[in-house]
């Protein structure tokens, strides 16, 4: 046996490391990586809970097959059928064919589904338990964080949760799995980039879960990626219930963007404004070279936004349409908004920002600037005024 246990003395971590694939979803740049969390309990039966990516099927296998010691897999509980958790299943049933696959009702159908055949199999609902022995497993649906199948698995026995994608980050474990053993700053922004990229659209739900969940005593809190948090759990909640209801801390993110300068210079000029009233967290992002997925982190994390477009065939710069589209699909609420845009002969961007604002739950700026071709000092005066209204209000909401 190679493993080690890493929760309690029968609590063995079995996930892997994905250090190839370059985008998650085959869209979010995975700049170091990622794992796959999955844990395997040894008692008077085991548990495998959850899978992994089947392109680490076989290492995943040779894991599970050296902790069992000559011992099958009695269950293995389905916490969360994307496949980056489920993949395994199929070669895990052709390993343990006598093996229990434990899920909800949805869980199964999809099995079913994705897999063509579920086996044997145990339903479980809301609260039911499940005896290992000296460890039992209770099941709480937490439908929509991320998919409506997904469930958390609590261990009353040794007070660990296994919570899913909840509550996971993107980033390998570099050695340790604990975050008691590592240096764990370099997860924090990246469980806020996971969340704002994979969860956002789910505050509600999220919100849900952690109402189920917080009267829990938990040790442990198992994500299916990133560290095994046990010393800053509190620090991963509180996380979570900000992000779910939108509170974010001082800061403004700028983005904007530009075929030929002139946008861009407005948007140098708002972030002047928004320096000038004190805000020290200001991130300028053109956005057709910075990384779709930062932009959307650091919007969840700062409370002020603001938007630049040039017009384009008579519509937004498409890229900042993409952008304004997924706060749209977030719901993205609880900001102070403001918005700058340009054009060359036709004006129309800064109409469809206005568009977008009106439908949003966010306080916008009465300060606008549109600028007809190249700035001019007194549109360049406004873009001040704008970024200063902008940094006051953020400042205020902040206090
Ligand atoms: Fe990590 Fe929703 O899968």
């Amino acid at each position: 046996m190679y493993e080690t246990p890493i929760v309690t003395s029968d609590i063995y971590y079995v996930g892997v490391n994905d250090r190839q694939k370059s985008k998650f979803e085959n869209m979010i740049p995975l700049t170091r990586g990622v794992s796959y969390n999955s844990f395997l309990i040894i008692d008077n039966k085991t548990a495998l809970i959850d899978t992994v990516d089947v392109s680490f099927g076989l290492l995943f296998v040779h894991k599970i097959l050296s902790v069992l010691n000559g011992r099958t897999l009695d269950y293995l509980i389905i916490n969360h059928m994307e496949p980056d958790h489920s993949g395994a299943i199929g070669l895990l049933r052709k390993y343990f064919p006598e093996m229990i696959i434990v899920g909800n009702s949805k869980t199964l159908s999809m099995v079913e589904g994705f897999h063509r055949e579920v086996g044997n199999c145990l339903e479980v609902k809301e609260n039911d338990v499940l005896s290992l022995g000296k460890h039992n497993l209770q099941f709480f649906l937490i439908p929509m964080v991320h998919w409506p199948e997904t469930m958390a698995t609590y261990d009353k026995t040794s007070h660990v949760l296994f919570s899913g994608d909840a509550f996971g980050s993107f980033g390998t474990l570099d050695g340790a799995i604990l975050d008691s053993q590592m240096n764990e700053k370099r997860f924090w922004n990246e469980m806020i980039r996971y969340y704002a990229n994979i969860v956002g659209k789910y505050g509600s739900p999220v919100q849900k879960a952690l109402d189920k969940i917080e009267p829990l005593q938990i040790d442990f809190l198992c994500s299916t990626h990133g560290p095994v948090w046990t010393e800053h759990i509190d620090k991963v909640f509180e996380i979570y219930e900000n992000m779910a209801n939108f509170r974010a801390e001082e800061g403004v993110v700028i983005v904007y963007g530009t075929m030929y300068g002139n946008t861009e210079q407005m948007a140098e000029a708002v972030a002047q404004g928004v320096a000038n009233a004190g805000v020290k967290h200001v991130l300028v992002y053109n956005v057709s070279s910075a990384d779709a997925s930062i932009i959307l982190r650091d919007i969840y994390k700062y409370n002020g936004l603001i938007v630049g477009s040039p017009t384009y065939n008579n519509e937004l710069y498409p890229e900042i349409e993409a952008l304004l589209r997924k706060l749209e699909i977030r719901g993205v609420r609880n900001r102070i908004f403001g918005y700058f845009g340009s054009y060359s002969w036709a004006s129309a961007a800064v109409k469809r920002i206005k568009d977008f604002a009106e439908k949003m739950d966010i306080t916008v700026a009465q300060t606008v600037v549109e600028q007809k071709h190249a700035l001019n000092i007194e549109n360049y005066q406004k873009c001040v005024l704008l970024g200063e209204e902008v940094g006051q209000k953020v400042r205020e909401l902040s206090k």
